[in-house]
């Protein structure tokens, strides 16, 4: 249930807070259960006295760094010693899905910069097949909506493409960076198709995460 849930998500969002140390500059993942950790970690930055530095991966935890009051920075200026991020799914090679947020691109961003990155997850996320319950999220140019439909049916015969929708009155889902999500249930996910998505034009970012250096925090 709900609350065994959130439960389960603060007991892992514990878990990364052990993993700071005094300077770290840390890439902080979205979604709800990276917000857990963000609120436990600020509590022992708080306790400590730990200075640290957080490059966040949305506007939304750039909000949340300064709520806790951490400080942000960003790939420009500098790159993460570490960092934390949820998934939508996760398998037993360590392959992600993400982005059911719609922040994937920067979480990819993030992810690529750091050495490593802690995944934290529910068992809940936990799947035999990659995509067995989530479609693959992919950002796309608005330009390119049509194109990209047409190769992604072309290449892999998906079950389903979608645009994603706000709702019926807002229209399409626009991300950060004034882009469109296409939600796409694929047939099979292979160890290939996180590049042979990347490589159709207009295609910003997919929310395959096939091989990172992560680590899974759960119960
Ligand atoms: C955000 O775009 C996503 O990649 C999140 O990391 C993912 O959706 C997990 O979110 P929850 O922790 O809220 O389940």
């Amino acid at each position: 249930g709900e609350i065994t849930n959130r439960e389960q998500k603060e007991k892992v969002a514990k878990l990364v807070s052990e993993k700071v140390s005094k300077g770290d500059v840390i890439g902080v993942g979205s979604g709800s259960t990276a917000l857990l950790a963000l609120e436990s970690i600020s509590k022992r930055v708080k306790e400590e006295k730990l200075q640290i530095t957080a490059i966040p991966t949305s506007k939304e935890a750039a909000l949340h760094c300064n709520y806790y009051d951490i400080p942000t920075t960003t790939l420009l200026e500098s790159r993460p010693n570490w960092g934390f991020d949820g998934a939508d799914e996760v398998d037993e090679k360590l392959c992600l899905i993400k982005g059911r947020g719609g922040a994937l691109f920067a979480e990819k961003l993030v992810m690529a910069s750091s050495s490593k990155t802690y995944i934290l997850v529910d068992e809940s996320k936990f799947v035999s097949k990659l995509g067995e319950k989530y479609a693959v999220p992919i950002e796309v140019d608005p330009r390119a909506i049509h194109l990209v439909e047409s190769e992604l049916i072309k290449n892999f015969n998906p079950l389903l493409v979608k645009l994603r929708m706000a709702n019926a009155k807002d229209g399409p889902v626009i991300t950060e960076t004034g882009n469109l999500l296409m939600d796409v249930k694929f047939q099979e996910i292979t160890p290939l198709m996180e590049q042979q998505v990347k490589a159709i034009p207009g295609v910003i970012e997919s929310g395959l995460f096939l091989n990172y250096s992560v680590e899974i925090l759960s119960l």
